[in-house]
């Protein structure tokens, strides 16, 4: 069983079968206890040129329990820190033999220019600017699965800074893929040119939306990508869009909240909200690592 594609970039680039399969192969890991290790002493080289703690760790558990070797790649101490270009970088890495590239890069286009430059290897997209992070996208999908049994029909919310998001990105089409209905919702200062395109209803008043979620997926303000001069203060934007206890008395009492992490306590989301009995996060987190290992496993199957 293979992907319809030999990189992971985008959500875009996978079609319903790819999603189906990834979502059964992921679901098949988290099952199993003895696990084929299909990338046995092959290495899996993990280039983050933006920080990272779930997407990267849980990218090498996945790799490590499929038996490879991971090298984790680190921008300050290499030679890119001397000037050297990131196709120079790849090009050098690739020539050591790695099964595999992870790429994170706060540069919306890098993990498709790296694709192009090394074809034959597997590329997989971990984030890149606010383009795309499919597999946080995949690792979504499989938990609202696991929570609510099917995609179809269910009505998601995405709160917050939609403009800056890749996760809002990569969520608005596969959770359209899957059947799901979605709405955005955020300050129209933190919504992104040409939201229309991407079939999804667009909302301003959280507390009217909340009432007819069965998803709530809060985001983070990207304050790294410059979000901070969209909103006139922290505590002014959550008071229009965080989640507190005294609001999600309105919401379903069988909603499940998510959030991609890192979260700002207090900002989107209060404390007692983000570890109380409806949120599903560190499910989201526990469920990355049989998602990457289902895309590592089928990327790596495919071109072998
Ligand atoms: C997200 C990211 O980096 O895009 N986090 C993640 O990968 N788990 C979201 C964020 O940083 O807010």
């Amino acid at each position: 069983m293979t992907l319809s594609t030999s990189h992971l970039l985008s959500i875009s680039h996978l079609t319903l079968d790819d999603v189906v399969l990834v979502l059964k192969t992921a679901q098949h890991f988290k099952r199993q206890t003895r696990i084929t290790p299909s990338l046995k002493d092959k290495t899996v080289i993990n280039c983050f040129f933006e920080n990272s703690t779930r997407t990267r760790i849980s990218f090498e558990r996945a790799a490590q329990q499929l038996g490879a070797h991971v090298i984790t790649f680190n921008e300050s101490c290499s030679s890119a820190s001397k000037g050297e270009s990131i196709r120079d970088t790849i090009l050098n890495l690739r020539a050591m033999g790695p099964a595999a590239f992870v790429i994170r890069h706060a540069h919306a286009g890098i993990p498709q220019l790296i694709a192009e430059t090394v074809p034959d290897c597997p590329i997989i997209n971990a984030g890149d600017g606010a383009h795309a992070h499919p597999t946080q996208a995949l690792l979504d999908a499989l938990t609202i699965q696991e929570a609510k049994g099917s995609l179809k029909g269910l009505h998601v919310g995405i709160i917050g800074d939609i403009a800056h998001s890749r996760v809002a990105r990569s969520n608005m089409r596969l959770l359209k893929m899957l059947g799901a209905h979605v709405t955005v919702c955020g300050p129209k200062t933190l919504m992104p040119v040409g939201i229309a395109d991407f079939g999804v209803k667009v909302s301003r008043n959280f507390k009217q939306l909340l009432p007819t979620l069965d998803v709530i997926m809060m985001l983070r303000i990207q304050l790294e990508r410059a979000a901070g001069s969209a909103i006139p203060s922290l505590a002014d934007y959550s008071l229009s869009f965080g989640l507190t206890d005294t609001l999600l008395q309105h919401a379903k009492t069988d909603a499940i909240i998510m959030h991609p992490g890192p979260i700002n306590r207090g900002v989107e989301l209060s404390a007692s909200v983000a570890d109380g009995l409806q949120s599903v996060i560190l499910k989201q987190v526990e469920n990355g690592i049989y998602v990457r290992m289902a895309v590592l496993d089928l990327l790596w199957g495919g071109r072998s």
